[in-house]
């Protein structure tokens, strides 16, 4: 049940609003902006939805983040519908909490929705949309992202189709880094083909100071630890607090030519899911090399695996190799599917620990090649309860599937 909050705010864009809404009228096509919390990002892409729904009869819009139901709270009931209220009024659209959506006097509508459940995004994405706004991209994996741009496809006279974006800043790491902040494409690090339609904002708690408590930025975000301060406060892309891979160096990311030419064995770890990953990793010397990660979103188990076979994953070095396949002992049936697939040992802390100890070690190693596990590395943390965020995990679940399973396994060196 959705409750109304019954506030009556008139929207009065702040300054650095009123730039960013002019980012999005201006000519490019995926639209980021990122910054410190309560900067009032999420405020001013979801007026410019609602402008755009207005403007544009019979338009259709979606916004989504991971998790349905956290797109429900902090989208749809604690911005969109009061937003909505202090525009058209309570009367001036209809919600559809079943589908959850949103239609307006004009027969325009938005959708929101979670890319992060099987069932929802099956839903969202059998749409075509004229805008699709994707919240907190820094939960969300650029597999997802990218599925959901084919649905970028609505044909609305005289409305310009783009996507938005908002997050606060991850690791240098992150995809989003790359692309909006490098110019990148990703994962190939190549520069982007058209730089020109990926733009992107900084937008801090400083900028929106009118519209939050008096003392949230003096006595809550100045209060931060350091890094937690550079991130929330500032709007940096940095190592996140309490990160648990935070022993991870850059020192520790190597080019195809530092890594050895030949391995004493080799192994993979396979995680299923929407997203479905697989890490490859290979052992010399004790010290343990991640080499190749491929993922996907919304790809049956069988076509990953006939990609990953396309990739050459069991040869190194012009030479075919042979090694087992952990993976995610919940995969059930799925096992079978997966070339070499065996059970994994999920053992969560004991395997975080022994690869916090490889790092600490210098016995651990990233290829970087591997994208996937190198934009989770350095974001990938525990909640205040010390529960892992269950966000962003893809490659390092199936990482550390290969690791801890390969070091249980006592493998003699042949
Ligand atoms: N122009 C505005 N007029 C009135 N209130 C605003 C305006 N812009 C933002 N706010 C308010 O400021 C607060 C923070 O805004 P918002 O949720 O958009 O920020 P955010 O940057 O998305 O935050 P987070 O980092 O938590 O996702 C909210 O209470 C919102 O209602
Ligand atoms: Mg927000």
């Amino acid at each position: 049940m959705i409750k109304r909050l019954g506030t009556t705010k008139k929207f009065k864009p702040t300054v650095v609003q009123c730039k960013a809404l002019e980012l999005v009228k201006g000519g490019g096509k995926h639209i980021l902006l990122f910054g410190g919390s309560r900067s009032g990002k999420t405020t001013v892409l979801v007026m410019a939805v609602i402008f755009r729904a207005l403007k544009f009869r019979e338009s259709r819009h979606l916004i989504c983040r991971l998790r349905a139901r956290d797109a429900r709270t902090s989208v749809l009931q604690e911005t969109l519908l009061m937003w909505l209220d202090n525009t058209v009024g309570q009367d001036g659209y209809t919600f559809r909490s079943h589908d959850c959506f949103i239609r307006l006097g004009n027969k325009s509508e938005i959708w929101i929705g979670g890319l992060g459940d099987r069932e929802q995004a099956d839903k969202i994405l059998g749409h075509e949309y004229n805008t699709i706004y994707f919240n907190e991209i820094s939960q969300l994996s650029y597999a997802a992202v990218t599925t959901a741009y084919s649905r970028l496809a609505k044909n609305t006279p005289g409305c310009r189709n783009l996507f938005l974006y908002d997050c606060n800043p991850g690791s240098p790491l992150h995809w989003a880094y790359k692309v909006f902040i490098k110019k990148q494409a990703f994962p190939s690090e190549a520069a982007l083909m058209k730089p020109e339609l990926y733009a992107s904002m900084m937008l801090n708690p400083e900028d929106n100071k009118s519209n939050l408590p008096g003392d949230y930025i003096s006595d809550i975000l100045d209060a931060l630890p350091e890094k937690q301060r550079a991130r929330f406060r500032d709007g940096l892309w940095i190592k996140a607090e309490g990160a648990i891979y935070d022993k991870f160096e850059e020192c520790m990311v190597l080019s195809a030519d530092l890594l050895p030419g030949s391995f004493d064995r080799f192994a993979a770890g396979q995680d299923f899911g929407l997203n479905i990953t697989n890490v490859k990793i290979g052992i010399k010397d004790n010290c343990i090399y991640i080499l190749e990660d491929y993922g996907s979103y919304n790809m049956t188990t069988k076509s990953f695996n006939e990609e990953l076979l396309q990739r050459d994953w069991f040869r190194w070095n012009g030479t075919d190799v042979d090694f087992s396949v952990y993976c995610d002992p919940a995969g059930g049936e799925r096992i079978q599917e997966i070339t070499n697939g065996v059970k994994a040992n999920n053992s969560v802390d004991a395997g975080i620990d022994y690869i916090v100890a490889k790092m600490e070690r210098k016995q651990f190693f990233v290829s970087a090649k591997c994208s996937g596990v190198l934009s989770e590395i350095w974001d990938y943390s525990r909640d205040e309860d010390g529960e892992i965020n269950k966000v962003n995990d893809h490659f390092l679940d199936a990482m550390r599937y290969a690791i801890f399973t390969d070091t249980q396994q006592g493998v003699i060196v042949s």
